[in-house]
């Protein structure tokens, strides 16, 4: 599933005027307007699960962006690059946090202004999160 996949969408908005219908030319002109918007709400997205050796995306993986995406990004940025918390991008999460059960604990239990998330996450989304900041994000 790539909701982004833009690359085998390409609409052509080259008509030719003598042949076109009306109605052609507005079907493609559509087009073009939802590809756009297509590409407008993916620039905001966090980074895609890379595909595992068997072609498929880790679910674990996939479960962690999808919780980063609804509950993290809106403060650490969709992409890592920080806002009102801090950067995990570039290294900055294993860098402050060499041991994953660590950064598990500050997720669970909150810190300041980082809430606390052990009473709305799952252990399993916990650790898929963890995963996620760890193995994707803090990789771009
Ligand atoms: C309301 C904004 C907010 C939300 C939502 C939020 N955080 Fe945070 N986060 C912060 C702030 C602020 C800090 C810095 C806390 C401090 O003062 O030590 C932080 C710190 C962190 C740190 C430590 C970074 C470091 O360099 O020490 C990690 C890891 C982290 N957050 C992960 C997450 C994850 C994963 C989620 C989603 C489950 C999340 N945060 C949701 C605001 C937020």
């Amino acid at each position: 599933m790539r909701p982004c996949g833009v690359h085998s969408h390409g609409v052509s908005i080259v008509v030719d005027v003598r042949s076109a219908t009306l109605a052609s030319v507005l079907v493609r002109i559509v087009l073009l307007v939802a590809f756009v918007l297509a590409l407008g709400a993916c620039a905001g997205e966090s980074p895609e699960v890379p595909l595992g050796p068997d072609g498929t995306p880790d679910p674990a993986l996939t479960m962690g962006r999808d919780v980063y995406s609804r509950r993290c990004a809106n403060c650490h940025g969709a992409g890592g690059g920080g806002g009102t918390g801090p950067k995990l991008s570039d290294g900055q999460v294993i860098i402050a946090y060499p041991d994953p059960a660590d950064q598990r604990l500050l997720i669970a239990n909150g810190r300041n202004a980082m809430p606390s998330f052990s009473g709305s996450l799952s252990s399993a989304e916990l650790d898929a999160v963890v995963r996620y900041t760890r193995e994707v994000l803090s990789q771009s």
